[in-house]
Order: C-alpha cells, then sequence, then structure tokens
C-alpha cells in the first residue's frame, strides 16, 4: 500500500500546485512537512459528483422552529437567517448580514449557534481574543486558510471584536459525535468542501482516515444549529491520542492540558479543543506544522507540532473532538 501511495504523491503535488492559487490552504500538504498520505479527508474539495441544484423557491421548515425560509434565502450569504431566534442575544451586522450589504455574514458558515460545519470551523465559545487575533492573523496572511483570508478583508477591526464578544458569550453544546470504526459509508464532497453521504452507496474501509458527515444532511443544508455531525474515527483511535495529549509522548510532544487547560475546555484566551470538528482540528495541526498558521501566539504550537506523525494528528483529532465541550 505504502508503494503505491509513494508513486501518487509527486502526481498530486503537481495538481495542487496547480489548483493551489484557487484553492489556497485545501491542497494536500506540500509545505515544509510533506505528507505520503492522502490528506483529501481533511482537506476536501469538491469533485464532479455533485448532487442536483436545490429550487431557489422550495420553502424549508425545521423541527422546533416556527420560522420558514426558501433555499434561496437559506443560501444568502449576506443575509443569513435565523431559525432559533430566541437562543441567542441579539446578533451583530458582521454575525447576521442585513440586506443589501456586501460582507459574507459570519453565521452563514459558522451557525448562529456557532456550531459550524466541518468545512469551516466552530466558534461557540471560543475566547473573543482568541477570535478577534485569528481575524487579524487572516487579514494580515500570517494564518493561510480557505476563505478566511478574503473574509477577514471585509470587515473592520470593530466588527471582529462584535463578532468575537458575540460567539465567545454562546455556550458551546455538543455538536459532534465521534465513533470508532473499521467500515464507513461511502461519501462524497459539495463544492463547498462539505463531505455528505452519498446516497445508495455501499460500505468502504475507514482506513487512515476521520470521515465526519451530517447526521442528517437535509437539516445540516438547511444550516439547522440543532443539527450535528457524526465523525467515523479508526478503531483505538480514541485511546491513542488521549495518551499522546495527556503524557506527552515521552517529549514528542507537549501534554495538551498545560495550555489548553483541564479537559481541554480553553484556559484564558487559548482555545477549547474539546468537541472541535476533527477534520478541522486535523487541518489546523498540518497547518502550523507546515508553517501556514504561524501567528505570534500559534508559536507556542510550534514545538508541539514539530515531531507528530500523520498517525498522531489522526489519534489527536479523533480524542479532542470526542471530548465534551
Ligand atoms: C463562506 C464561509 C465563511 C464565512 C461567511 C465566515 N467564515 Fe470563518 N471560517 C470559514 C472556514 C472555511 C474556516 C476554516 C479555515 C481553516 O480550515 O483553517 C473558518 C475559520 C474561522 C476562524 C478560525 C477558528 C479557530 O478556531 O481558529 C475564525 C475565528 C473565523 N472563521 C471567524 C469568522 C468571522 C468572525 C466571520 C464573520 C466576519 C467568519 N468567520 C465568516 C468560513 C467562513
Ligand atoms: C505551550 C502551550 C500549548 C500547548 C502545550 C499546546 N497548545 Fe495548542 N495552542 C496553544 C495556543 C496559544 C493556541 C492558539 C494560538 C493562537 O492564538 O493563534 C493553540 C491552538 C491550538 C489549535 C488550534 C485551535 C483552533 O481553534 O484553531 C489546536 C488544534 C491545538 N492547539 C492543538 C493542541 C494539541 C492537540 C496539543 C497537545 C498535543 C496542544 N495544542 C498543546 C498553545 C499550546
Amino acid at each position: 500500500m505504502s508503494r503505491l501511495q509513494f508513486v501518487w504523491v509527486p502526481a498530486l503535488a503537481a495538481v495542487s500546485a496547480l489548483v493551489g492559487s484557487q484553492y489556497a490552504g485545501a491542497q494536500q500538504p506540500v509545505g515544509s512537512s510533506p505528507s505520503s498520505r492522502d490528506l483529501t479527508w481533511a482537506f476536501a474539495v469538491g469533485g464532479k459528483e455533485q448532487p442536483p441544484e436545490p429550487d431557489p423557491k422550495e420553502v424549508v421548515k425545521l423541527p422546533g422552529s416556527d420560522k420558514s425560509y426558501t433555499r434561496e434565502q437559506i443560501d444568502d450569504l449576506t443575509n443569513t437567517m435565523d431559525w432559533f431566534p430566541g437562543e441567542h442575544p441579539p446578533a451583530p451586522v458582521a454575525v447576521i448580514g442585513a440586506p443589501g450589504r456586501k460582507a459574507v455574514a459570519c453565521a452563514s458558515c459558522h451557525l448562529m449557534s456557532g456550531g459550524g460545519h466541518p468545512g469551516s470551523a466552530s466558534l461557540d465559545g471560543l475566547p473573543a481574543e482568541y477570535i478577534q487575533r485569528q481575524m487579524a492573523y487572516f487579514r494580515n496572511d500570517t494564518r493561510k486558510a480557505i476563505r478566511m483570508n478574503a473574509i477577514a478583508k471585509t470587515v473592520t477591526p470593530q466588527e471582529d471584536r462584535e463578532a468575537a464578544e458575540f460567539f465567545a458569550g454562546l455556550k458551546p453544546t455538543k455538536f459532534i459525535r465521534v465513533i470508532e470504526a473499521d467500515m464507513v459509508p461511502e461519501t462524497y464532497v459539495t463544492r463547498f468542501r462539505e463531505r455528505y453521504v452519498k446516497k445508495g452507496g455501499k460500505m468502504e474501509q475507514l482506513g487512515e482516515r476521520i470521515i465526519e458527515v451530517p447526521e442528517d444532511a437535509e437539516r445540516v443544508d438547511a444550516r439547522d444549529p440543532h443539527s450535528g455531525f457524526v465523525a467515523y474515527v479508526p478503531k483505538g483511535s480514541i485511546k491513542k491520542g488521549e495518551t499522546l495529549a495527556m503524557t506527552g509522548g515521552n517529549g514528542r510532544t507537549v501534554q495538551c492540558a498545560i495550555c489548553h487547560g483541564e479537559g481541554l475546555k480553553g484556559l484564558g484566551d487559548v482555545p477549547r479543543l474539546a468537541n472541535l470538528h476533527p477534520i478541522y482540528v486535523a487541518r489546523q495541526l498540518y497547518d502550523m506544522k507546515r508553517g501556514e498558521s504561524s501567528g505570534k501566539m500559534a508559536q507556542l504550537m510550534k514545538q508541539v507540532v514539530a515531531n507528530l506523525t500523520d498517525d498522531d494528528i489522526l489519534n489527536l483529532s479523533a480524542y479532542v473532538a470526542s471530548l465534551q465541550p
């Protein structure tokens, strides 16, 4: 197997170099720490196979909400809908958007609950200083990320602050269920870089991947903040990740709780890791390792990631995602 993958690496690297400018951050890690593994499970890019375009006039309703929105409203990124307005404080314009506003609204991708999708990230309950700092890194490109570099340049630091305070004020809820498995449903990746279960698909080997999919694709499509995700992780990975996180693996890395706090629930302005999307965590660890997320505070993560192997990153991502937020 490793021989086959070895042959494939240059081809993948060449393809990612080609698409790199268009999909910055979405390519295989080809920087300082190339991996011989196929990492499209973490850096997912939509393929040819796409579901039919929904009817923009279709009216959608969700369990537990008295609202109804058309597909067109649901997919309007600049003026986002709000299924459960009673569940959060009034949202600043950067978060929820407004009719005619040009900048995309944070909640269109990160949801009004901050729970986010695996292709984006959770923001609920992250420290406000942390969120603002990331926005500054995105704006000055010290942290390279799909979509966020461009988005950060459309909002002002004042809007960052308002958005950061809003998301920091939300109580994180458990949004991701982690299951150890050998076999997983066949999946495909949408043009929004989200992985969905293929209808009528077979089961396939999970292998050395994490496959994170909606619990309910239709509700996730409707950006329902109550409908979370299931992440299939390799058998034994949670325990291995836990051991590494707790011990530092004889100096291979540093015990996570020293900085991320007990239960990895966050400490001061260091973010929680507990129950973050595992796909996102893996992307960040790779990005930090290859220097694509290299803000001043991220330097503290330098020695943590320097010697992590592909297996370590997989196991740590599985473990932290499995924790109670
Ligand atoms: C079009 C979708 C989209 C919108 C709109 C969006 N984001 Fe993001 N955001 C992303 C994606 C994708 C990532 C993950 C980047 C990565 O994988 O490194 C992300 C990541 C982040 C992160 C990093 C989270 C972490 O734990 O470090 C922050 C902070 C963030 N976004 C804040 C915002 C704010 C504030 C807004 C509104 C001004 C916003 N985003 C709007 C897609 C979006
Ligand atoms: C010496 C302190 C320190 C240790 C030890 C540490 N971290 Fe971090 N970590 C940080 C800081 C600080 C940040 C936030 C960087 C920033 O503000 O840009 C961070 C950020 C992260 C992020 C990005 C979170 C997000 O929301 O994007 C991940 C993932 C992460 N750390 C994983 C780990 C894991 C896993 C371990 C243990 C193996 C670990 N860290 C150990 C200091 C540390």
